[in-house]
């Protein structure tokens, strides 16, 4: 098969788009790959859905099987494998322990390489997670459809905590251990848990992190949110060491190790749950300030991670898989614990940075632990090529297969990570999803489909993505907008925590056919992304489409960041744009005016900086804050930050004369780009050419 030939079409050309060649798996990838039948399109084609779902659930271990692949009475709160029951952990430990008790389920590797490598068996895994689900019930009086919050770096006592809050139906709500404590304590509130499970600290760039100081924080947040903190569970990077400066808190805090002194030995029988019945919670940003608890199921959720990580990510038995992702975001739920424990795989755990200490980090751990299917974010590959761009070819590893996943990947980074790092042998899945997605949505089927730089490939297996107009019309190849996928499925989330307005609003109200219907064909979802299809079927994604920014593959949104911004007392306005950036993909640029009567000063900026670390997390770090006599508004006050995001980036800033201030702009213009005017002819992407248009 070659390449179709392309007409540029305008939105082609709108984004600078060039069609790429096709490259194909080598005879041995496809020799030993799981989905390497052809007949997979028709098996899960629209006419047999949802049928199609149940090879997926049919992988996983039932104490009582469904008796509905699909419950759609009540659009669009689906309902997948209704009637079944099963426990996750079960699943991702219990089942494999006849065959694979030997087996390890996780290589931990801690960033000082003076420290020895950890290996965990399914056993082992086994008697830690009893342990401690043991001390969650009897010490914590957890049960089933409590939440626990769980703020932890990368280590493997955070899958252990996970996987014992779902052996006993606990809903686990994981905060990425990089967001500040004020930013847990608001998850812990809006979660009601009574419970977090922190840490002491970890290693960055070789240095120990103090993170226990940030459950304190956390818990007087939540309090004055309306949410007491019984129980501070405190584990700690090195047995019988405290690497935090503050105090442990009588009564409240506690260290793991010694409390499960009390539960050595312990077994806890698995809490068979209905299949609907909650097994996580992921906060994630969106258009409002306050992020969203995306709640997901335990049958349906773990039926797509399974069958994805088994035919996406092409994980075998013997295969050594490392997602470089930390836990705290949905990749590593579902690419890290859920889909391939499930499958019995061996995941290597990699604690700190890439490069630390130097950029052949990754591949001499690749090559030492014997890695073949490896998955990263384009970040880390921009970052690791930037650094060293000759150090793969220094180490012996052989990868099979590599993923990306986050962001958009620029060809030319794609390129890199073919040639250089995968040495033209391994596949490479360019997966795009999302929190709310719970697995994959598009991607090249790895021995099935040639794949092609800078595009994420066609739906998954089950999975129909359209592009909508905004208007609701279906537009054809080649044209770009809105895409949505026109079913369900069932790795989808349920709701988000406590909103379902806000679910149906957010995902499904845009592009609902009749909101009165009960067929699931009327509710499409909404993913808030531009895309566009190629002529093949291959989706390239164009970014978000609403008020997020994605930095370095996190979500950001603009609100949260602005409401941060404005906590400073001399704030009076704050716009945040995204800014294009070579590593990061996307940076925030933070704009604000002040009250009146104050004087701008460098404390001012420093003072967002810091608030914006303490209130969200070092991400959210911003490339600059600008102080500016005023905002550019429309007449009936609106800051228009489309404006804003065409100076931060050179590009033109277009038509101002309507605009109730318009010598503010050239004022700004000056400030950020100097004298002459700079508009450059780089090609930023539709989200920040588009940023800040009304929707
Ligand atoms: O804009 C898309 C981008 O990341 C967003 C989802 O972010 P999050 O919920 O944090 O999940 C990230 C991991 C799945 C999407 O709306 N995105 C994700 N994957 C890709 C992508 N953009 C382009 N290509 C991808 N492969």
């Amino acid at each position: 098969m070659s390449n179709p030939t392309l007409e540029l079409t305008e939105a082609q050309i709108a984004v600078h788009w060039k069609e790429e060649d096709y490259l194909y798996a080598i005879p041995e990838f496809i020799a030993q790959a799981n989905l390497k039948d052809p007949s997979v399109s028709k098996r899960f084609s629209l006419d047999n859905f949802p049928q199609c779902f149940d090879e997926y659930a049919e992988l996983l271990t039932w104490f009582r099987k469904w008796d509905k692949t699909l419950d759609s009475s009540n659009p669009p709160f689906w309902k997948w494998f209704t009637g079944g029951t099963l426990n996750a952990s079960y699943n991702c430990i219990d089942r494999h322990l006849k065959t694979h008790k030997g087996k390890a389920a996780f290589i931990f590797v801690p960033e000082l390489e003076s420290e020895p490598t950890i290996t965990i068996t399914y056993q082992e895994l086994y008697n830690r997670v009893n342990e401690v689900a043991a001390l969650l019930r009897d010490f914590c009086g957890l049960k089933a459809g409590d939440r626990v919050t769980i703020h932890m770096p990368l280590v493997p006592e955070l899958p252990i905590t996970m996987l014992a809050c779902a052996r006993l139906g606990v809903i686990h709500s994981v905060v990425f251990g990089g967001f500040s404590g004020v930013a847990c304590g608001q998850r812990v509130a809006d979660s009601g848990s009574h419970v977090l499970v922190s840490m002491d600290g970890y290693y960055r760039s070789g240095q120990p992190i103090d993170h226990k100081e940030k459950v304190d924080i956390a818990v007087t947040t939540a309090l004055a949110e309306g949410q007491r903190v019984d129980k501070c569970l405190i584990w700690r990077r090195h047995e019988g060491k405290y690497l935090s400066n503050t105090p442990m808190v009588d009564e409240r805090d506690y260290f793991m190790e010694d409390v499960l002194a009390n539960y050595k030995g312990q077994v806890v029988a698995p809490v068979p749950m209905p299949a609907e019945a909650p097994l996580f919670l992921m906060y994630t940003s969106g258009t409002t300030a306050k992020p969203k608890g995306c709640q997901h199921s335990t049958g349906g959720y773990l039926a797509y991670v399974t069958g994805t990580a088994k035919y996406i990510l092409d994980i075998h038995q013997e295969d050594i898989y490392w997602c470089m992702a930390d836990i705290g975001w949905i990749t590593g739920h579902s690419y890290i614990v859920y889909g391939p424990l499930s499958l019995g795989t061996t995941n290597v755990m990699y604690e700190g940075v890439p490069t630390y200490p130097d950029a052949g980090r990754p591949w001499r751990i690749a090559e030492r632990l014997g890695v073949n299917i490896f998955h990263t974010a384009p970040t880390a590959i921009r970052m690791l090529r930037k650094v060293g761009p000759d150090e793969p070819l220094k180490y012996n590893h052989q990868f099979k297969l590599m993923v990306t996943v986050g962001e958009p990947i620029e060809p030319e980074v794609w390129r890199w990570y073919y040639n250089t790092v995968g040495r033209k042998e391994a596949v490479i899945v360019d997966t795009w999803w999302q929190t709310e997605t719970g697995g994959f949505l598009c991607s090249t089927k790895p021995a099935l489909d040639p794949m092609k730089a800078g595009s994420a490939g066609p739906g998954v297996p089950g999975i129909h993505p359209v592009i909508y107009d905004e208007e609701r019309n279906e537009l054809p190849p080649g044209r770009a907008g809105n895409i949505c996928i026109r079913n369900p499925w069932p790795g989808i989330f349920q709701t988000i925590w406590k909103d379902p307005d806000r679910f149906v609003k957010t995902y499904y109200a845009k592009y609902c056919k009749d909101p009165e219907s009960k067929d699931w064909r009327d509710w499409p979802y909404f993913a808030g992304d531009g895309a566009l299809c190629a002529p093949d079927g291959y989706y390239r994604i164009l970014g978000r489409v609403d008020d997020v920014i994605n930095v370095a593959g996190h979500r950001l949104g603009t609100k949260e960041l602005e409401s941060a911004c404005l906590v400073v007392g001399e704030i009076a306005e704050a716009a945040v744009v995204p800014v294009a950036d070579d590593a990061r993909g996307r940076v925030p640029e933070i704009y604000v005016a002040l009250k009146p009567g104050v004087t701008a000063t460098p404390a001012i900026e420093k003072a967002v900086v810091n608030n914006l670390e303490n209130l969200i997390g070092k991400i959210a770090r911003p490339k600059s804050v600008r102080i500016v006599p005023d905002m550019p508004k429309t007449r009936s006050g609106k800051i228009m930050r489309r404006v804003l995001a065409a100076i931060s980036n050179h590009l033109p800033v277009g038509d101002v004369t309507t605009l109730a201030n318009p010598e503010v702009v050239e004022q700004i213009r000056v400030m950020v780009q100097g004298e002459d005017p700079v508009v450059e002819a780089k090609d930023v992407g539709d989200d920040i050419r588009n940023f800040g248009d009304e929707k």
